[in-house]
C-alpha cells in the first residue's frame, strides 16, 4: 500500500499533457469486441481501471496485444465465454458495459451483478430496461445478471433516468439488433459521443449522440477500425483547480475547450483566469478567490466528477459557498477529511455549505473514492505543511502518472509506502 506525501505552498506552474479519458476508454474497449476484426485503440490511458477490463477481456477470449502503453490491438474472434467473473465487476463497475456488447454481438452475455460503490447505491435499472426492450431476457440469479436473446429488435426506449452507463450500455446492444431504434432522454456526455463514432467508424449507423435523442440503425457485422481515446476532461478539469488552488499558472495541453466549459465558467466567476486555445487551456490562479453557488448536473451542466475538486477549492475561497450534488447520495465523504486540514464545510443532505478559509493545514487524510483523493492532493499541494493521503489505489484508477504529472509542474510530492516512518520524517526533514 503507498501513499503521497507533498508539500504545500508551491504554485503549480507550467505544461501538463492531459491522457485519455478513462470513461471513454471503459465504453470503447467493451464496444471492440463487437467486431472479429483487429481493433486498434490509442491514447488508452494508463490506469488500473483500464488495465482490469482489459484482463477481464482476456478472461472471456479476447485477444489483447499491448502495442505501447497507451496503444492496444483488441481481437474479439476467439471469445469462448459470455460470464464475466465477480472478481472484475468488484474491481470496476464498468465491468457492465460487456453485458451491452456480448448481448448485441452474441444475444446472450453473463456478468456479475455490480454493488454500490463509494459515492452511492448506483443501480442498473435502465441498462436492463433497454435490453428488455430489445427483446432480451434479463434475469439475475445468484448475484449474476444473465441477458438471452433470440433476437434483437429495433425500439424506441425512454431512460426515466438520464444515465451515462446506461446510454453506452443499451447503444452497444441496439448497434446489432434488427431495424431501428431510438433512446430518448440519453446522456450527452463527451464519452457518449466518443463510443457512438467509435462504433460509427466500425461501420454502425449512430446519430444523434452528444443529444438527448439518439437514433440506431441495427446492422448485422461491424469491421475492424483504428481509433483515438479523446482527452479526459475531469483529469484536465482537475489539473485546472489546481493551478487555482495553488495560486498558480498552468497550461494544460491535450484538451477539447468545449468539455471544459462548465468548468472554465465556474473559475472565471470565482476570479481566475481562463484562457482557452484550440487543444489547450491555461488557468492563472494569482489571487484569493471568491464564493459560489454549484449544482452538478448531467453534461453540459457541471460534472458531478469534479464537485469533490470545486468544492475544496472554495473551501480556501473568500465568502460562503453552496455546492449541491444533485447526481449521487453520497459523494461528500471527504469533508471529514478536508475538516482535518482546517476547512469549513457543513453537509445537510446532498447540499455541502462552504465557508471559505484563508488557507489549509497540512495533515494525514485518507482518499475515500477517485475524485475525492485527487481533491486531497490538491488540498495537500495548497495546504501550509506536509499532507499525507493513503489510500491512493482509488486515484490510480482514473490518474495517469498522477504525480509525474504533478512534479512537473513544480509540486513538492513523492510516493512512499504507507508504513515507511523513515521516508516521512526524511520528506519532512528535507530543506527546501
Ligand atoms: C459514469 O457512471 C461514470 N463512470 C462516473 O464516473 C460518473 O460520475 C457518472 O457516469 C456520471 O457522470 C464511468 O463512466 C465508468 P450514471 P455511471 O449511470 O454510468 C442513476 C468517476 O469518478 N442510475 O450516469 O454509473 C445513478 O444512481 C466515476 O470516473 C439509475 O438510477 O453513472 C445516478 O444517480 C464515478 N439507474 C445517476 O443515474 C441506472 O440504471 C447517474 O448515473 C443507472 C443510473
Amino acid at each position: 500500500m503507498e501513499q503521497y506525501i507533498m508539500r504545500g505552498g508551491q504554485p503549480l506552474e507550467g505544461e501538463v499533457t492531459i491522457s485519455g479519458a478513462k470513461n471513454a476508454a471503459l465504453g470503447l474497449l467493451a464496444a471492440a469486441i463487437m467486431t472479429d476484426d483487429d481493433v486498434i485503440l490509442e491514447n488508452l490511458p494508463d490506469v488500473r481501471d483500464i488495465r482490469v477490463l482489459l484482463q477481464a477481456m482476456q478472461e472471456i477470449g479476447v485477444q489483447v496485444e499491448y502495442i505501447n502503453k497507451n496503444t492496444v490491438k483488441i481481437n474479439g474472434s476467439h471469445i469462448d465465454s459470455m460470464s464475466i467473473d465477480y472478481e472484475f465487476i468488484r474491481k470496476i463497475r464498468a465491468s457492465y458495459y460487456l453485458l451491452g456488447a456480448l448481448l448485441g454481438k452474441y444475444k446472450e452475455s453473463h456478468v456479475a451483478l455490480p454493488g454500490g460503490c463509494n459515492i452511492g447505491s448506483r443501480p442498473i435499472d435502465q441498462h436492463i430496461k433497454g435490453f428488455k426492450a430489445l427483446g432480451a431476457t434479463v434475469e439475475i440469479e445468484q448475484g449474476m445478471i444473465a441477458t438471452t436473446a433470440e433476437r434483437l429488435v429495433g425500439t424506441h426506449i425512454y431512460m426515466d433516468v438520464v444515465s451515462v452507463g446506461a446510454t453506452i450500455n443499451v447503444m452497444m446492444a441496439a448497434t446489432m439488433a434488427e431495424g431501428n431504434s431510438i433512446i430518448e432522454n440519453a446522456a450527452k456526455e463527451p464519452h457518449i459521443v466518443d463510443v457512438a463514432n467509435f462504433l460509427n467508424s466500425m461501420g454502425a449507423n449512430i446519430k444523434g449522440a452528444g443529444t438527448d435523442v439518439i437514433r440506431i440503425k441495427g446492422v448485422e457485422k461491424l469491421h475492424g477500425t483504428e481509433y483515438s481515446v479523446i482527452p479526459d476532461q475531469i483529469e484536465a478539469g482537475t489539473f485546472m483547480c489546481m493551478a487555482a488552488a495553488t495560486k498558480g499558472d498552468v497550461v494544460i495541453k491535450n484538451v477539447i475547450p468545449k468539455h471544459l466549459e462548465a468548468i472554465s465558467a465556474k473559475l472565471t466567476e470565482i476570479g481566475a483566469v481562463v484562457e482557452e486555445y484550440d487543444d489547450a487551456v491555461r488557468v492563472i490562479g494569482t489571487k484569493r478567490l471568491g464564493s459560489t453557488h454549484v449544482k452538478t448536473l448531467p453534461y453540459p451542466g457541471f460534472p458531478t466528477d469534479m464537485q469533490p475538486q470545486i468544492a475544496t477549492l472554495l473551501a480556501m475561497s473568500e465568502g460562503t459557498s453552496i455546492v449541491t450534488e444533485s447526481i449521487f447520495e453520497n459523494r461528500f465523504k471527504y469533508v471529514d477529511e478536508l475538516a482535518r486540514m482546517g476547512a469549513k464545510i457543513v453537509v445537510e443532505g446532498n447540499t455541502a455549505i462552504i465557508d471559505g478559509v484563508e488557507g489549509l493545514s497540512g495533515v494525514a487524510v485518507s482518499a475515500p473514492d477517485l475524485r475525492a483523493g485527487a481533491a486531497l492532493v490538491m488540498a495537500g499541494l495548497a495546504a501550509e505543511g506536509v499532507t499525507q493521503v493513503d489510500q491512493i489505489e482509488y486515484i490510480q484508477r482514473g490518474y495517469e502518472d498522477f504525480e509525474e504529472k504533478l512534479r512537473g509542474i513544480g509540486a513538492d510530492i513523492q510516493k512512499i509506502p504507507v508504513d515507511d516512518e523513515r521516508a516521512v520524517r526524511r520528506f519532512q526533514l528535507k530543506v527546501v
